[in-house]
């Protein structure tokens, strides 16, 4: 893909899922990757695969729901690794059950992983792209948020609520080359998945009705995502921003 050689990357999440994939792909296309991530023993084993094959890669232990952690860790990033060129929000939590079922504790927990902790990461990069001109934003944000999702009430509202965020960021700095889009992924086989389907048969249930529902007849792998991510964060995408991509083999269809 063109343009990601020699970028620095953050993506936060980058020990998880579909987070190692992105991170796994960005370090081939030779771009210095920052794994920003709670879980530091798995974003080291995410940093190691990447060094083994060649890449560069750096882990950074950060809860993204904390600014000051968050304006420390980019700081410490741009001091090592050089300015930030592209950020990709993708860490992320859910926690399925009927709204009615859930309690504010609850609703704080998402809130600040998947809304304000996207937010952290925009507040601590956007003043440097702005001086720049130049820089690429990619969150991931989830169908749910453009078509809802029973039992994800308030993790949906989140991902709307990126969703809408992207948008206004995105006018917000077109005139310094900044381009910042979304990429919404559908039922993806990582752990986020599989606490949310549910152990045993309830969880082989979903799944199966899952697949049956995808047109093209499976969930999701987290490879699935990584191209959609890429595109949006190289030169191809130059002039592409405020936009809104779903990789769901098709589940979702939103205009
Ligand atoms: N898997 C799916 O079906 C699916 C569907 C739609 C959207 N998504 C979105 O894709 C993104 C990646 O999810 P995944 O499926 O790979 O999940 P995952 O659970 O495999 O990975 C999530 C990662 O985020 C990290 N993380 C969580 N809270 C954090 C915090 N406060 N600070 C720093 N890191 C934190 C976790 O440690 C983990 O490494 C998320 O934004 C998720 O909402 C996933």
């Amino acid at each position: 893909m063109r343009g990601l050689k020699d970028k620095v990357v953050i993506i936060t999440g980058g020990a998880g899922g579909i987070g190692a994939a992105l991170s796994a792909r960005f370090a081939a296309e030779g771009s210095k990757v920052a794994i920003f991530d709670l879980n530091a023993a798995s974003a080291d084993e995410v940093v190691e695969g990447i060094k083994t094959n060649g890449g560069t890669a750096i882990g950074c232990a950060v809860d993204i729901t904390d600014h000051d952690a968050v304006n420390e860790a980019v700081a410490r990033i741009e001091a090592t690794l050089g300015p930030v060129d592209v950020l990709v929000n993708n860490a992320g939590w859910d926690h399925a059950d009927r709204f009615v079922n859930t309690t504010p504790a609850l609703w704080q927990k998402l809130i600040s992983i998947n809304l304000v902790g996207p937010l952290n990461l925009h507040h601590a990069v956007l003043k440097g792209m702005l001086e720049r001109g130049h820089g690429r934003i990619v969150n991931i944000a989830s169908d749910a948020g453009r078509v809802g999702s029973s039992g994800e009430s308030v993790y949906s509202a989140c991902k709307g609520g990126i969703i809408a965020f992207t948008k206004t960021i995105a006018r917000e700095t077109a005139r310094k080359k900044i381009n910042v889009n979304v990429v919404c992924p559908g039922p993806t086989d990582t752990a986020l998945f599989k606490d949310f389907a549910g152990e045993g048969e309830s969880g082989d249930k979903l799944r199966g009705a899952l697949e049956k529902a995808i047109p093209f007849g499976r969930l999701g792998q987290p490879e699935d995502v990584v191209g959609a991510v890429c595109f949006l964060a190289s030169d191809d995408a130059s002039f592409i921003t405020g936009q809104v991509i779903s990789v769901s083999g098709g589940l979702t269809m939103a205009g």
